[in-house]
């Protein structure tokens, strides 16, 4: 995890359209490159190929059409198609229906309700096909909507949904107790954006303390929460809070990023827990590669390698 300026450093320079060109050209285009590392592919053929061979390994996957913050009603009703079809497409390939969006891809920046309608196609496409929708969470000035509507639409009656509450919020206790009262489905992540003081914590510490506190609430009061984070000390502690607790180990599950600590995932697995990856694709993929990037110093000094080669 990087410390709250470098991130801010970071997050500025993702915004730079130089960078943003550089990284495209250079992205995905041959095989050993960067970006491929945290991206399962452009095209849904590939993600469908990548989460079947995850699968084949014990894995369980949520696929992520890569898209965010559009700005027109076009686009937001393109990734909405975009979803309905991976959904019947991932019926027809045998892989589980698990997939994972953001509102600001469906134009929740453009028009509200026309993003409500938007999720509401793709839920109902969800629950012909048994399948279930995660909605990812964004920064904190979407936190209070996205939970909104995600309370909206679940008392209309769509109950193959589930949201995501971010550690580095000091607002994400209290909605852990919302979500866990209503019987909704939750995973917990430490927060990916860049956000100020007023809102979340700065020191890893307490984004970790909060993680701590957060997943035993979830542990014993959730509806088959996901633990997703890659730091072993939160998932040895969730393992043995779950042993004392006897929370069984089809009551939650552990998820985790493709590409990243598979030597993890491996010892996860071969524990017994149940892991869920989280595959993205699409060639919308920068901003969530720069957010890769920026939780580690390592994978840029890897990307600064890649580049000179
Ligand atoms: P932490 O950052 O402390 O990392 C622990 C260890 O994991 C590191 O020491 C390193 O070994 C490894 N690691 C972590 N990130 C790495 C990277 N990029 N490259 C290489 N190694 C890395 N966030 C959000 O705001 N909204 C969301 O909807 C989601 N959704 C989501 C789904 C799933 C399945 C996961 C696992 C994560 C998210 N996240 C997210 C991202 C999350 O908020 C967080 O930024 C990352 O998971 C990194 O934090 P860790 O919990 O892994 O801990």
């Amino acid at each position: 995890m990087l410390g709250p300026v470098s991130k801010a450093v970071f997050h500025t320079l993702a915004g730079r359209p130089t960078l943003k060109r550089l990284a495209s050209r250079y992205g995905m285009r041959d095989a050993r490159s960067f970006a491929r590392r945290f991206i399962a592919g452009e095209t849904v053929g590939e993600a469908i190929a990548a989460a079947r061979a995850l699968q084949a390994s014990g894995l369980a996957v949520t696929l992520d059409y890569l898209g965010e913050s559009v700005s027109a009603i076009a686009a937001a009703d393109a990734a909405t198609r975009a979803y309905v079809a991976l959904i019947e497409q991932m019926a027809a390939a045998g892989v589980e229906r698990n997939l994972s969006l953001k509102l600001t891809q469906l134009g929740l920046t453009v028009d509200r309700a026309t993003c409500v309608d938007n999720l509401r196609r793709i839920l109902d496409s969800a629950t012909t096909h048994q399948a279930f929708v995660r909605i990812d969470m964004e920064d904190a000035t979407f936190t209070a909507v996205t939970l909104d509507i995600f309370e909206t639409v679940w008392h209309q009656g769509y109950r193959d949904a589930g949201v995501v509450l971010q550690s580095y919020l000091y607002r994400s206790e209290e909605d852990a107790r919302r979500m866990n009262t209503l019987g909704a489905r939750v995973r917990l992540v430490k927060g990916a954006y860049n956000e100020g003081r007023a809102v979340a914590y700065q020191a890893k510490a307490d984004v970790d303390a909060s993680f701590s506190r957060i997943m035993r609430l979830l542990l014993l009061e959730g509806t088959y929460p996901a633990i997703a984070t890659h730091d072993p000390m939160l998932i040895d502690e969730a393992c043995a809070f779950a042993r004392e607790r006897a929370v069984d180990r089809d009551r939650f599950e552990f998820q985790m990023l493709y590409g990243i600590r598979r030597d993890l995932q491996r010892e996860v697995l071969k524990q017994g827990f149940r892991l869920r990856l989280y595959v993205p694709y699409g060639t919308a993929w920068y901003p969530y590669f720069m957010r890769r990037l920026s939780e580690r110093p390592a994978n840029v000094l890897f990307v600064a390698r890649s580049l000179f080669r």
